[in-house]
């Protein structure tokens, strides 16, 4: 007990961990309970008990990548594809503002059919209706170029999942096309341009090790992004991945918690993919210093179509449903979801 007080104190002061003790933490279950309330009372003394709110609108689930793990991936030809029109993308909005988001998170697979005109025009126009909202994309790799001209055109922040930090293991998650280099590289590029950049990682992917996540940990501490995404690796049945077991619960958490004491400014999402592992996962990972939950604004006739993993919660609720329950499931964590828009960068 006495060893772990120490490594947790040492890793609120510092910010930091020698690799050696990283990897006692992330292996053993000893100190979880005292590792989440010191994450909580970071969070707290930084960010009070407020839960930010970004509505996601998943707007296409083309994609011209093959992720081994990815449902949408080019490959999977059991599933119908769908793309939203700006004017679709216009009305999330509409029915997100009223319900109180003034994030918008644009999220989709790469898809070649929405040209760099085609995302700035939707950009500007999001920009033009809600000028006080923070527009996030999520759209995956594109040239400094692209990401300047979004950028031009109103959005402000940037989800990027670096997916993983090990070379040799980006390799076992990724046809030879995709390389980890190209990954960091955007990430570094949209940091250059001015974005709030988000980068994470899945938990429990195949072939992934302890030192895989030291060495994710160590890229964050390099990149030093805004916001730090994580959730556990969940298997989809149309993948090559499909016979692997799902990431951990209980590894998810503490890394949550483990990223709150090194980053304890980042905005930190309880994942959809959280709630998915189990039914109150979100709450947990609000109680292990995730303070940010990232309800779906999408159409619910598109919904079930944007599989990423087998069994995705909220695929059948209305926008404003899962308002409601999220609401709910903050206040029961022993938090509350405002509706500004945090800190966000123009
Ligand atoms: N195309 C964009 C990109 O690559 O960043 C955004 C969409 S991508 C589907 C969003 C995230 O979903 C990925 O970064 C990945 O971490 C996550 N994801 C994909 N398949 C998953 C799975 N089987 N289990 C858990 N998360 C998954
Ligand atoms: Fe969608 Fe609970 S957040 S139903």
């Amino acid at each position: 007990m006495h060893y772990w007080n120490e490594i947790i104190r040492s890793l609120t002061d510092k910010r930091d961990l020698s690799d050696e003790q990283l990897k006692l933490l992330l292996d053993s279950d000893a100190a979880d309970g005292l590792l989440f309330a010191q994450a909580d009372a970071v969070r707290k003394r930084i960010y009070g008990t407020d839960v930010y709110i970004r509505g996601l609108i998943e707007y296409t689930n083309y994609c011209k990548n093959n992720c081994c793990y990815c449902g949408i991936r080019r490959d999977n030809c059991n599933i119908k594809r769908y793309r939203l029109t700006k004017e679709e993308i216009l009305s999330c909005c509409k029915e997100g503002c009223a319900l109180g988001y003034r994030t918008f998170v644009l999220q989709g697979g790469e898809d070649p059919f929405y040209t760099d005109d085609k995302i700035c025009e939707i950009v500007s126009a999001v920009r033009g209706l809600y000028p006080d909202c923070a527009i996030t994309l999520s759209l995956g790799e594109k040239t400094k170029e692209s990401y300047q001209a979004y950028f031009d055109a109103g959005a402000n922040r940037y989800l990027l999942r670096h997916e993983t930090a090990d070379a040799a293991h980006y390799r076992k998650l990724h046809p030879e096309e995709m390389s980890l280099e190209i990954r960091k590289r955007c990430l570094f590029d949209l940091k250059e341009i001015g974005y709030q950049v988000g980068a994470g990682f899945m938990v429990g992917s195949p072939h992934q090790t302890t030192d895989c996540l030291i060495s994710d940990l160590r890229f964050l501490q390099e990149l030093s992004p805004d916001m730090i995404g994580i959730g556990p690796f969940l298997r989809h049945k149309d993948t090559p991945f499909r016979d692997h077991p799902d990431g951990s619960l209980a590894l998810t958490l503490r890394l949550i918690a483990i990223l709150r004491l090194m980053f304890p400014h980042a905005l930190i999402p309880a994942t959809t993919a959280l709630g998915t592992i189990h039914p109150e996962g979100r709450e947990m990972g609000l109680r292990a210093g995730a303070n940010v939950v990232m309800p779906n604004l999408s159409p619910v006739s598109v919904r079930k179509l944007y599989s990423l993993y087998d069994n995705k919660i909220c695929t059948g609720e209305e926008s404003a449903q899962c308002r409601v329950c999220l609401e709910q499931r903050v206040k029961n964590a022993g938090y509350q979801i405002v509706t500004d828009i945090g800190n966000v960068r123009r």
